[in-house]
């Protein structure tokens, strides 16, 4: 079978990762099947898909018979984890609205997939470094336990949901992602500012590991769980070298020619953020031992030529 007689249905696909898939995807000839909360929204921001069909978090809907012979389901779709840091704090209506739209959409997709009468090939689904919680410097790969703060019990109950569909002989992905690199949207963006105004520096301790990725490395792991069949249960989807926060900043500071010189004190972020302020002041080590047994081959493994590419 080609590419172009492939059809992939792509949750989350006006999101940050979702918009770069999206234009892979398509570049390899797929025929793309956009599941979207505004599918007038996405055909306008996302043209070229065959179809743009309504779908929300919930446990089955219309939408589920677009699944019928489907090649394969990725689904990035969920509240973002972060908004937090764009003013919106993890209140616990947020918290629910996190946890809910990942499990119960999920359940909704595997559901779907289920009542198929031709089941996907595979299923690629989101996940997050995030499920092996806050820890120290000790390296993490795709067999360490997970954590228990709130973060680690989302990914653990969206892998789950996920993982339904290897009992309906679907091959199931599960890509748990670091830090992506964008300097429009998502992490770096938040800090990028700081050091435009020159008055960058670590987030305290500066001890604590950003796992991050190179968007095309994102893509790539993607692109990997999608195609070759080896692929199956978790994968961690962050470069070969994690960094500290002090490593990051001033890296970062190198590349745009402005110093890390004005630490951010914890206090100050948790008085900003609340529980949230974890997501940067706490990290974890994550190296990619399962792509990289796979074969896969990094563009991006190390920090300054990734900024340096991202910032140019
Ligand atoms: N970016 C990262 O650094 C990172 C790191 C680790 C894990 N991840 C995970 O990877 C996935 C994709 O990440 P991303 O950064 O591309 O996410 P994103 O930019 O926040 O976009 C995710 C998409 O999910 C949909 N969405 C938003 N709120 C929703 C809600 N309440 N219920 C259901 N759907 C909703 C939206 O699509 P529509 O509006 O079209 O419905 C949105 O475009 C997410 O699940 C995220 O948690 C991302």
């Amino acid at each position: 079978m080609t590419n172009t007689s492939k059809r992939i249905i792509l949750t989350g696909a006006t999101g940050l990762i979702g918009t770069k898939l999206f234009a892979a995807l398509r570049e390899r000839g797929y025929e793309l099947v956009i599941f979207s909360r505004n599918p007038v929204k996405a055909r306008a921001t996302l043209p070229g898909a065959a179809e743009y069909i309504a779908w929300s978090p919930t446990e089955g809907g219309p939408w589920a018979t677009a699944i019928d012979g489907a090649h394969a389901v990725i689904h990035l779709a969920g509240a973002p984890i972060a908004q937090g840091l764009l003013g919106v704090r993890w209140t616990p209506e947020y918290k629910q609205e996190i946890l809910n739209s990942r499990v119960i959409g999920t359940r909704g997709i595997v559901n779907a997939i289920a009542a198929a009468e031709r089941r996907p090939a595979v299923l690629v689904n989101a996940s997050a470094i995030g499920y092996y919680g806050y820890r120290d410097d000790t390296p993490l790969d795709e067999s360490s336990p997970p954590g228990r703060d709130f973060v680690a019990e989302v990914c653990i109950a969206w892998e789950r949901e996920a993982s339904r569909a290897e009992e309906y002989g679907v091959r199931t992905a599960l890509i748990r992602t670091g830090i992506v690199l964008d300097p429009e949207r998502g992490a770096l963006a938040q800090l990028l500012l700081p050091f435009r105004l020159r008055t960058g520096g670590p987030i305290m301790p500066g001890t604590q590991y950003y796992s991050w990725i190179h968007p095309d490395d994102e893509i790539g792991i993607l692109l990997l769980a999608l195609e070759d069949e080896r692929v199956r249960g978790p994968i961690n989807a962050t470069a070969p070298n994690p960094q500290t926060n002090r490593t990051f900043c001033e890296t970062l500071g190198e590349v745009l020619g402005s110093p890390s010189w004005l630490p951010v004190p914890e206090f100050t972020l948790r008085i900003a953020l609340g529980e949230m302020a974890d997501l940067v002041t706490r990290g974890q080590r994550v190296l990619p031992k399962r792509a990289l047994e796979l074969g896969y081959s990094f563009r991006y493994p190390t920090l300054k030529p990734a900024l340096q590419d991202l910032l140019k």
